[in-house]
Formats: C-alpha cells, sequence, structure tokens
C-alpha cells in the first residue's frame, strides 16, 4: 500500500491506463477488460485490474491537473513498477482542422509549470511521448478508421481560463488541444525511464465554443481506450 494507493503489491499491472475520472476507470475496465478486481478506492480513485487479449492490465483514475496526476503516476512507477502509462482522457480542440470526437496523439506537451518546474528552475524540459507507443497507437487509431491528429499539446493548470493571449499564442504555433494532465506524466516517464503516451478525445472546442453531449462522449471514449489497449500490445 502508498499513501494513495490501497493495493497490494503485485495488484497493479505493468501497464496501466490513466483516465482523469475514477468513474470512467470503472466503466473502461468493465467494457474492455476481463476478470476484473478493485484494486483501489482510496479516496474514491478507483483503480481494477483485469486481462485484455490475455495481457494483464490495470485502469486507475489519475484525478484531474497534474498535481493529481503526478501523485498517482509517482506511486504507481516507484512503489508499483508500473512501466507503460497510457492516459486516455478528453480535451479541448484548439486548431479549426481538429473536430469533436477526433482523436488527438500528444507528441509532445507544453506547459507553464507542472510539479517538476521547481526542479527545472529556467530549464524549458520538452516532455515528450514514448515513440514506440505513439506508433502503435498512430497504427491502431488508422486501423480503427477514427480521424486522428498527431502533435503538440497544451497542459494547463486552469480549466476556467484567464489568459485568452496564452491560448492564441498556443493556436498561432499549431498545439491541437488543451488539457490539464500529460506534460507531468510524460515528465515522470521520463525521469523514472518509462513509457507514457496521452491519446485524446476532443470533447469541446475552444475556437468554435462546440462541446460533445454526455452520450457521444462515451462513444469517443470507447474508441480512445481500444486505440490505447493496442498501442500497448501491438
Ligand atoms: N481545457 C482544459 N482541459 C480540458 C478542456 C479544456 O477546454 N477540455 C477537456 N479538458
Amino acid at each position: 500500500m502508498t499513501i494513495h494507493i490501497g493495493a497490494a503489491p503485485g495488484d497493479i499491472a505493468e501497464t496501466v491506463l490513466m483516465p482523469g475520472d475514477p468513474y470512467r476507470a470503472k466503466w473502461a475496465a468493465e467494457t474492455f477488460l476481463s476478470d476484473i478486481r478493485q484494486i483501489n478506492a482510496v479516496r474514491g480513485m478507483l483503480g481494477f485490474t483485469g486481462t485484455w487479449n490475455g495481457h494483464r492490465v490495470t485502469i486507475q483514475g489519475s484525478g484531474m491537473g497534474m498535481p493529481s496526476l503526478s501523485i498517482y503516476a509517482n506511486e504507481l512507477i516507484r512503489d508499483y513498477n508500473a512501466q507503460t502509462l497510457i492516459r486516455i482522457g478528453s480535451c479541448g480542440g484548439m486548431q479549426d482542422h481538429v473536430g469533436l470526437r477526433d482523436i488527438i496523439l500528444a507528441m509532445t506537451a507544453s506547459t507553464l509549470t507542472s510539479p517538476s518546474s521547481a526542479i527545472f528552475r529556467e530549464l524549458n524540459f520538452a516532455p515528450c511521448a514514448d515513440w514506440s507507443l505513439l506508433n502503435a497507437a498512430a497504427t491502431a487509431a488508422k486501423a480503427k478508421g477514427t480521424q486522428t491528429h498527431i502533435g503538440g499539446i497544451y497542459s494547463s493548470d486552469t480549466f476556467y481560463d484567464e489568459r485568452p493571449d496564452l491560448n492564441e499564442q498556443m493556436v498561432r504555433h499549431g498545439v491541437l488541444g488543451v488539457e490539464m494532465e500529460a506534460a507531468e506524466l510524460y515528465t515522470l516517464a521520463a525521469r523514472y525511464n518509462r513509457r507514457a503516451l496521452a491519446v485524446l478525445t476532443v470533447s469541446d472546442h475552444l475556437i468554435t465554443g462546440a462541446s460533445l453531449p454526455a452520450q457521444e462522449r462515451e462513444r469517443s471514449f470507447a474508441d480512445m481506450v481500444e486505440i490505447a489497449l493496442n498501442a500497448a500490445f501491438p
């Protein structure tokens, strides 16, 4: 057990999918995995371990934002020996050619600050995805026929943003979408020599103001989970 994860040693698989929402973790485990067992409920941040096509997989909620994700990813990596961590979540589209329901595979993630900023000080570290996961996810998305974009995203500390000028610069520099977790996940993976990727569904759009109705969110979420699982086990 760690401070935030109540699982016994060995309860957690080497491959971990991390949705922000713990109920999404439950839904994804019940929908895609066999022989599932709940391995965490501390603070309601549900986690499940099961098998997919014979491979052991854990799906553990990360909570929203980089400070929360940092807690779970640190404990998964350092205490439970997780090797492959794939964020599955939603993001806001930032380019005209990025539509609702499209998938974004985050090659890099820019930030203003992250829980790791303190150690980098004046250095602008460039958090990036693991190439083998990114490549396998791109192949899986293509095979599914899902509209997919691969490029840079922005990991923000705020959902309710007070810096329209910053978003304008992101758009101007080709950033595909905004979410709140990937940059710290990629940074931790780099620090501990693990593999990480963020597979994101566009659930709302910063330029058009459009957003997906709740039911459609579920369907797009399913595509994303399948792409993540196929990326982990190509
Ligand atoms: N901003 C930040 N995170 C998000 C958004 C957004 O617009 N949509 C989904 N996650």
